[in-house]
């Protein structure tokens, strides 16, 4: 008999078509009634899928008594509660490295474009002005300047490295300072000072949220840009908002939300701001092998063997 998982959300066709012919699986999001459907599966499923933000807690663990793995589609897994799955042994993997150079690839690709405004000059030509008005803006350029990595892990050595043929150079904060040859910054607020461009690549967490905030943005200065591939929670979005308008930072970039896919409409008139709909990893190749990973994890799990990428 296979074992019954259900799937928090619709993943890709692909992803989806394995997952269905694995395993016997029930799709959450097509329930008209959370609790009805939760009770009615809660006596023989063992492994959950999950896809996107929807919050796995204590209480949906609870819900499901013969719960035994979360298997994430994604490297962060802040949606998931890791101290309600340890306290209850259940088994929680994520998607990691494989997704590491198109995530970088989309950091790259966003510091360029919030610094060299090129989604602004495409808009100004589409509109006839480059012909009414004369040529775009000068902006500014990426070699010789700074980028500060906040959360120098895999993804961000990934952007450290094409940042550097870039002709950037390096600055980066993490908790432990590490073994790289780019200079260590004790805390983010002297990154932000030391850096012309600041991108957040840290984990979500308790700990990271908001992390930046008012301070930092002072310190980054108006003539600084902040990108964020990260999670919306990482930033004070409100903050970062007002600092947009007033122009007291010179621009951002941006992949992700507070409250996707809802983005205050208000960033939208912005013309410092480049607003990415969370595409970090977002190519076929890399959603492939981010599903491939997550089934891999629930395939070995219920064939009795270790995880490949276990987070608790
Ligand atoms: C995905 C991500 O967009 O890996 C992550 O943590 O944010 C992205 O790669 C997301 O997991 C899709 O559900």
């Amino acid at each position: 008999m296979k074992p019954e998982i259900i799937i928090t959300a619709k993943g890709h066709a692909g992803t989806m078509a394995t997952l269905q012919s694995e395993f016997s699986t029930h799709l959450l999001a097509d329930a008209p009634d959370r609790a009805s459907f939760l009770k009615q599966h809660s006596s023989a499923v063992r492994g959950l899928a999950t896809f996107g933000p929807m919050p796995v807690d204590g209480k949906l663990m609870d819900a499901l008594p013969k719960l035994e793995i979360i298997s994430n589609f994604g490297v962060g897994v802040d949606a998931i509660n890791l101290d309600d799955a340890k306290k209850r042994k259940i088994i929680v993997t994520n998607t990691p490295d494989v997704l590491n150079e198109c995530v970088a690839d989309t950091a790259l690709a966003l510091v360029m474009n919030t610094v060299r405004k090129f989604p602004q000059s495409e808009r100004y030509l589409r509109a006839g002005n480059w012909a009414s008005r004369g040529p775009y803006p000068l902006t500014t350029s990426l070699g010789g300047k700074t980028l500060g990595i906040l959360g120098l892990g895999r993804i961000g050595e990934a952007i450290a490295k094409r940042a550097a043929a870039c002709g950037m150079k390096i600055r980066y904060h993490n908790r432990n300072r590490k073994d790289v040859p780019y200079p260590y910054d004790p805390d983010p607020a002297t990154l932000a000072k030391n850096a012309d461009v600041l991108i957040v690549v840290t984990p979500a967490s308790a700990e990271t949220n908001r992390i930046i905030n008012e301070k930092i943005l002072q310190a980054l200065g108006p003539e600084g840009y902040v990108v964020n591939i990260a999670r919306g929670s990482v930033v004070d979005e409100p903050v970062l908002l007002r600092y947009l308008q007033e122009k007291k930072i010179a621009g951002a970039g941006l992949d992700v939300y507070a409250d996707e896919p809802r983005v205050p409409p208000e960033f939208f008139t912005l013309e410092n701001a480049v607003l990415f709909p969370h595409v970090g990893s977002a190519t076929v190749e890399t959603r492939k092998a981010m599903g491939d990973l997550q089934i891999e994890n629930l395939r070995r799990h219920f064939a009795g063997k270790p995880v490949v990428t276990r987070v608790v």
